[in-house]
């Protein structure tokens, strides 16, 4: 069975976009792959700039947003990254052989490091760091949206360098599992969405802060008049409905815009009643969490324990590969002192 891994970051609230390309992907994972892990990657959230009080509330933000939306920790480990050290021992020694070159091409190494005055150097390590989270846990499917699809690449080229390097089978070549809905636009129908575009729908949104994003939301540009069939293939609008409508509503709503049967308007009222139907045991539920943050502590706790049982694990074997075993013993294995190296 694969060996299940992925991480979000705290970097803001959980939008459509995340959790359709990616959350929503495990939380219907966890039912096939119990035993997998997911975390919230808040060392790769201090690589740009942040403000820690903010980072504070959006760390224990996004973990009770990720349990409103179906995470269960009965089923699967969810954990904050920061209790598990191993993840930047790990990186650590995955930088000691990445080339230089191979991060600088990263495409979002290139887009964040473009709106830089000066250039952190974890900007550039960030996909190391994201091969290390995968790795530690010897993942081998990684659920995620299409924008991770490179560093994914990378991890394996890590995993490869590792396994040569050291003429061992140890890490797996981890690979992307891709949701349907692995690309969500923004509402302007433009550019992904992404919080820091500012083209979001909060999944804790009101009904009316969403149906004032989706009313002017862009459809197919060619359509001009109600009158005007349309083309669902090229509306943002068409791709939302087939993330949160029912199939027979999906078919209704692509025959009713092909012949103008609807306007654009009634397509938007249709999908924003499919997206209150979803959204409001999710709302219901990070209510409660709010109010009993106990319980939000006490899931992060219980799966930092469990990750750092496999993480520590793993970076035992890992030291042992590279060389760097405990010295008690390293002691026992070395020469008697002027003694030629032991053969083979
Ligand atoms: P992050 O926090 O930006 O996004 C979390 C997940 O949501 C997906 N996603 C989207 N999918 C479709 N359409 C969108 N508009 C959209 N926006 C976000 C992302 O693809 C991702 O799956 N580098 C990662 C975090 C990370 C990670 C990892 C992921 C760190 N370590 C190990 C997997 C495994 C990131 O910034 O995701």
């Amino acid at each position: 069975m694969a060996r299940i891994f992925s991480g979000i970051q705290p970097s803001g609230e959980l939008h459509i976009g995340n959790y359709l390309g990616a959350v929503k992907n495990w939380v219907r994972l966890q039912h096939e792959h119990p035993g997998a892990t997911f975390c919230v990657v808040d060392y790769h959230a201090i690589t740009g700039r942040y403000d820690p009080q903010v980072l504070r509330a959006r760390r224990w933000g996004m973990a009770a947003s990720l349990l409103a939306a179906g995470i269960d920790p009965a089923r699967v480990t969810l954990f904050m990254q920061s209790d598990v050290p191993e993840h930047t021992e790990l990186s650590w020694i995955f930088t000691t052989f990445t080339p230089l070159g191979e991060l600088e091409r990263q495409v979002q190494f290139k887009d964040k490091a473009a709106r830089e005055e000066s250039i952190p150097a974890g900007l550039l390590m960030y996909p190391v760091l994201q091969a290390a989270d995968i790795l530690l846990y010897r993942a081998d499917a990684v659920p995620v949206g299409e924008d991770q699809v490179q560093h994914l690449e990378l991890a394996r080229d890590t995993a490869r360098r590792f396994n040569a390097k050291f003429a061992v089978a140890y890490f797996p070549e981890p690979q992307p599992m891709l949701s349907p809905t692995r690309r969500i636009l923004g509402l302007d129908g433009q550019a992904k969405m992404s919080k820091s575009l500012g083209n979001t729908v909060g999944l804790l949104e009101a009904d009316d802060a969403i149906w004032g994003k989706l009313r002017p939301a862009v459809t197919d540009p060619q359509r001009v008049r109600k009158s005007d069939p349309g083309r669902p293939e090229v509306c943002n609008v068409y791709q939302l409905h087939r993330a949160f409508s029912a199939p027979a509503v999906v078919a209704e709503v692509e025959a009713n815009c092909r012949s103008a049967g609807w306007g654009c308007m009634d397509c938007k009222k249709a999908l924003h009643g499919a997206m209150v139907a979803e959204l409001t045991p999710i709302r219901a539920r990070a209510a409660e969490l709010q109010a009993a943050p106990g319980r939000v502590l006490e899931v992060l706790e219980d799966g930092a324990a469990r990750a750092r049982a496999v993480a520590r694990q793993t970076m035992r074997e890992v030291r042992e590969i590279v060389g760097l075993d405990p010295l008690t013993v390293s002691a026992a294995a070395l020469p008697a002192e002027g003694a030629p190296p032991a053969a083979g």
